[in-house]
């Protein structure tokens, strides 16, 4: 298969085609089964990736570099960019030459929707977007795809539905547009009225005649869908009043669930702030803290290796 993804950074999931996907797949796939058998390899040797992250982290950062780690690559040991120059006031730009100098990929979060193509603009080496703002999480939206399509192996007809504080969901503007390159999908977005969809994603949709619906309530779907997609709040992203308002709109707990279809999924990319309950943990609808979660190693270390190596 091609690899039509070295070299390249990953910024914005409009990005994204059909062929990167299948390229992911089948890597993502050949990586558990490597970690599985032999917990990794030697592949990327010599490689070096820095992890810049201007934003708190647990999964995207700690699956970027295990993944690295279980390749053989190398790591700039950074833990947040507090102890840089960033704080003697260095431009996005200049950290951006600095760090592409030494490193052969780098990784970034940050709080500010586009900053990470400023980076990529000014970076000798391809750039992977670990979370702007409210922008984009290509890599999450990468993963939740792969196990949505692990479960599902016709993406036909499936109907998807997102619920919570759309407005400031990264990964759901990243998911939603790689769902958009299957046109028979069906999705639902349920939210407070004061944090619906992007404005831009709305319109990407229409332009891609992808078929959806904006609504308040996700208990009138609740038996219909396949693939319940749960988000948090994003406090960090909007003034305490708000805040107070619209958390804990929507919770998932047992009743709900009972509602869903035996073979349905409940996703959430974490952390969780109390909108699904822990009593459903258990339930075998609920990936969040399984394939979901596992699969995020196994499709970032597919990235790092197509991203670095040619073959
Ligand atoms: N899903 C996700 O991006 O989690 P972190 O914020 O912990 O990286």
């Amino acid at each position: 298969m091609k690899n039509t993804l070295f070299g390249r950074s990953i910024i914005d999931a409009s990005e994204i085609t059909h062929a990167d996907i299948e390229a992911v797949t089948a890597r993502a796939k050949e990586m558990r089964k490597m970690v599985n058998e032999k917990g990794g390899d030697k592949r990327l040797t010599g490689k070096i990736m820095a992890a810049l992250f201007y934003e708190p982290s647990s999964r995207t950062f700690s699956s970027f570099v295990t993944s690295m780690q279980r390749l053989g690559g190398g790591i700039i040991p950074l833990l947040g960019m507090n102890n840089t120059s960033v704080s003697k006031g260095e431009t996005l730009e200049d950290t951006a030459r600095v760090f592409s100098a030494y490193a052969d990929v780098l990784v970034m979060r940050h709080p500010e929707a586009g900053s990470v193509k400023t980076v990529a603009e000014n970076a000798l080496s391809p750039v992977i977007n670990a979370g702007d703002g409210i922008g984009e999480h290509p890599t999450q939206g990468l993963i939740d795809l792969f196990t949505i399509r692990e479960k599902f192996k016709e993406q036909e007809n499936l109907h998807i539905l997102f619920i919570g504080d759309l407005a400031h969901y990264r990964p759901v503007n990243s998911l939603s547009k790689l769902l958009s390159l299957y046109p028979r999908i069906k999705i639902s977005f349920v939210t407070p009225e004061q944090v619906p969809i992007q404005g831009s994603l709305r319109k990407y949709l229409q332009e891609r005649k992808i078929e959806f619906s904006e609504q308040k309530d996700f208990l009138e779907k609740i038996g219909e869908i396949d693939v319940l997609y749960v988000t948090r709040v994003k406090k960090e992203y909007m003034d305490e009043g708000l805040y107070h308002k619209i958390q804990g709109s929507y919770i998932v707990d047992k009743k709900v669930i009972s509602r869903m279809k035996k073979d349905s999924i409940v996703m959430h990319c974490l952390p969780r702030v109390g909108e699904i309950h822990t009593g459903i943990d258990q339930d075998p609808r609920s990936i969040y803290f399984t394939s979901q979660l596992q699969n995020g190693l196994y499709v970032r270390m597919a990235l790092l290796d197509l991203i670095l190596r040619k073959d």
